[in-house]
């Protein structure tokens, strides 16, 4: 038990540290403990700030980490806007209209750069940010390692390949993880921070009302948990009203994401197969994660 505890933290580690991405020769945790030692301390205590008046800012904040780090790394990529010559990541179909948190690290990038000017990187800031936001919300924490430089391109044709759908089966969900060097275990633990934030209707609607053109809604779907967001998702209603990914504790990073998908309660289709393929080594390692201490 203690092995895989330490293996579930290590992958995440692994992704928010960004370290299959990119070159880790040079990163380290101590990278600014010289030359800007109040690094932690900013980025931490704006995101407390925003957090007071936006609670779903943390799950914001570690979504665009992910989504930065599954484009040519963690890099700050998805933090570059339109130019001449760049083609914004942040129009990419899975990330319009939907990532969040870009005005909270200009605000961070700000203060960090009054106190040690032109030293902290974006991409460390944003890989800072989702350390600070997990443990904000009742999730781990990891020494998080330093020193990344800011990519000064953009690649949306790449934003649009590499980042995973809602309805990807189990085998495009580990296919598209497999792509940035992640397994398995990686892909089981990372989706576990489904366990707070919003998704849009859209996302679900097929789900809710007519899975795979069957005119029924998707069997693995428990059927209070149906009744629930058929409410709350209705037929023809709006595909952009936001459901809560985890009813239950909405804004704590925990493991309840795990026995949601025990009880048939995942809230997308990617998140629901990793228990309810048949026969997938996948489940018992939701079953393993819901116990873990982290
Ligand atoms: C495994 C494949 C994944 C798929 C298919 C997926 C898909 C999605 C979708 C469709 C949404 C809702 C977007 C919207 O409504 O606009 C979402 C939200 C979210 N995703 Fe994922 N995701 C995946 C993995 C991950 C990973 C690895 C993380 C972080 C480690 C993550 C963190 C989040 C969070 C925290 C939210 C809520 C964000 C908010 O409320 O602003 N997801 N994801």
């Amino acid at each position: 038990m203690k092995s895989i505890s330490l293996i579930a933290l290590c992958c995440v580690m692994v992704v928010f540290g960004g370290l299959p991405f990119t070159s880790n020769a040079q990163l380290d945790p101590l990278f600014y403990v010289k030359t800007c030692p109040q690094l932690h301390t900013i980025v931490q205590d704006i995101i407390r700030n925003v957090t007071r008046q936006d609670p779903r800012m943390p799950a914001s904040l570690i979504r665009l980490h992910f989504h930065d780090c599954f484009v040519q790394g963690c890099d700050a990529s998805v933090l570059l806007n339109n130019t001449a010559t760049i083609e914004s990541e942040q129009e990419a179909a899975p990330n319009i209209n939907s990532l969040r948190g870009f005005n909270v690290v200009n605000r961070i990038k700000l203060a960090v750069d009054n106190a040690c000017p032109n030293l902290v990187s974006c991409a460390d800031i944003l890989t800072l940010a989702a350390e600070k936001s997990s443990v904000m919300t009742g999730g781990p924490s990891w020494p998080v390692p330093l020193g990344r430089r800011d990519s000064l391109t953009a690649n949306r044709a790449l934003a649009n390949k590499s980042l995973p759908a809602p309805f990807f089966s189990l085998t495009q969900l580990k296919s598209a993880f497999a792509a940035q060097g992640l397994n398995t275990v990686d892909l089981v633990t990372l989706s576990g921070a489904h366990t707070f934030g919003k998704a849009r209707c859209r996302f679900i609607t097929d789900r809710l009302y007519n899975f795979n053109n069957t005119g029924q809604p998707d069997p693995t779907l428990n059927t209070a948990y149906l009744q629930q967001l058929q409410i709350q998702c209705p037929q023809n209603g709006s595909g952009d009203v936001r459901v809560a990914f985890d009813p239950i504790t909405p804004g704590r990073l925990d493991k309840q994401f795990y026995n949601n998908l025990q009880v048939k309660k995942g809230l997308l289709q990617s998140d629901q197969e990793l228990f309810s393929t048949p026969d997938a080594d996948t489940i018992s390692l939701v079953n393993t994660l819901h116990e873990i201490n982290y």
